[in-house]
């Protein structure tokens, strides 16, 4: 056994929760016992809801936390010597460590040679891309076995799934309420993110995309509202406020062009394929488009005819902006069966290639995001100079 896990060595009987027990009195921890147990009843619970075998589930749920033993401050340097694949963001935050610490002291203490149930152990907090059945049955388990004062109301929805035979829906319930939070938040987990990702829907791309819609026009609303002075204000390199705003316009009026095509081809195409052969492969894909919402983050080469050219009122500006903004909902309305993946256009902008009318869709409100970030930096400009608060 290697060094770093001698301390913890305990003599096995061969019945698993009894050896369990006794390693967590040993370590003075009946805390984590107690959650073990939950966990791993809750886990064979479950797993005979979806095939799976509950004697697996149950195993793995007594292993998942032995690693709590460790003290959080010698976890990363007890992950080294065990020679452990560390994540970049593992070591923002050393006490994630602990599901990959538990597979190896399964591994190494408890002889566990099974892979499923030591990739389960390896993935009990934050899943992982390609996650297996038992993978989810463990990871759902050690979330919804927890009674919290006044439990909080995604887990009775999370419980309601998974009782129901929805385990994915009651996994992405959990994996979206984490990247919400993901601004408070130490670390979210790069297979987290992967996970939920593939867990995604056409159906909640598409809701997602039109909050982002409806979060633009609330954010450019205040912008059309402030003084001429602001808005016609020239900052040291770059267009005025106003000038920006006709830019948003004219490029959303060209992308819109190709939209009302893409969305019109696809309904066609979508006559004729098989939609939901289409939709079975549907991986989300507007994580490459985030790209577009930082102001400068690539080299964007601008056609001349989204230079703005001063010719229309603030206020035609705002009403073409929100006209366009709703049209886009509207076209989402047309497109909420998921047909928007079957029209591919080519997207020169960053080396995007081809790309669906959801994410045609996406992009238009990524760029004007986009702007929202360079207009701050002028109001900030002409603020500096004029002396206002
Ligand atoms: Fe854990
Ligand atoms: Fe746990």
């Amino acid at each position: 056994m290697n060094l770093a896990l001698k301390a913890y060595e305990i003599s096995l009987s061969g019945d698993l929760m009894r050896d369990i027990e006794a390693f967590f009195k040993l370590h003075n921890d009946g805390e984590t016992l107690q959650h073990t147990l939950k966990v791993a009843a809750e886990a064979r619970k479950v797993a005979g809801l979806y095939d799976v075998d509950p004697a697996k589930a149950e195993q793995a749920g007594l292993l998942h936390d032995i690693s709590n033993v460790i003290p959080v401050s010698s976890m990363l340097e007890t992950a080294k010597q065990l020679s452990i694949d560390i994540l970049e963001e593992e070591l923002k935050y050393e006490r994630i460590l602990h599901q990959k610490l538990s597979r190896a002291m399964a591994e190494a203490i408890f002889n566990i040679t099974d892979k499923d149930i030591l990739s389960a152990i390896e993935c009990h907090t934050t899943l992982k891309p390609d996650a297996a059945l038992l993978d989810k049955v463990l990871f759902i388990s050690d979330k919804i076995s927890w009674e919290l004062p006044g439990d909080h109301a995604y887990l009775l929805e999370i419980r309601e799934q998974v009782y129901n035979r929805h385990l994915d829906k009651g996994v992405l319930i959990y994996l979206d309420s984490i990247w919400e939070q993901r601004s408070k938040l130490k670390l979210v987990h790069s297979w987290l993110v992967q996970a939920r990702e593939q867990l995604i829907t056409v159906q909640q791309t598409i809701k997602f995309i039109d909050e982002e819609l409806q979060q633009t026009l609330k954010d450019y609303a205040p912008w059309f509202d402030l003084n001429s002075d602001v808005l016609r204000y020239t900052p040291r390199t770059g267009w005025s406020l106003e000038q920006i705003l006709e830019h948003v316009t004219l490029t959303s009026h060209f992308l819109l062009i190709l939209i009302r095509k893409g969305k019109s081809k696809a309904k066609e195409l979508a006559l004729k394929a098989n939609l939901d052969q289409a939709l079975l492969n549907y991986h989300y894909n507007l994580g490459e488009l985030d790209e577009i919402a930082k102001h400068k983050s690539f080299e964007w080469i601008r056609p001349e005819h989204m230079e703005p050219r001063g010719e229309k009122t603030i206020a035609e500006i705002k009403d073409l902006l929100e006209a366009q903004i709703n049209e886009c909902r509207a076209i989402l309305k047309e497109i909420l069966g998921g047909e928007g993946v079957l029209y591919k256009t080519t997207m020169t902008v960053n080396n995007l290639g081809k790309i669906d009318v959801y994410q045609y869709i996406y992009f238009l409100c990524q760029h004007a995001k986009r702007h929202l970030v360079q207009m701050q930096g002028v109001k900030e400009e002409f603020d500096r100079l004029n002396g206002a608060k």
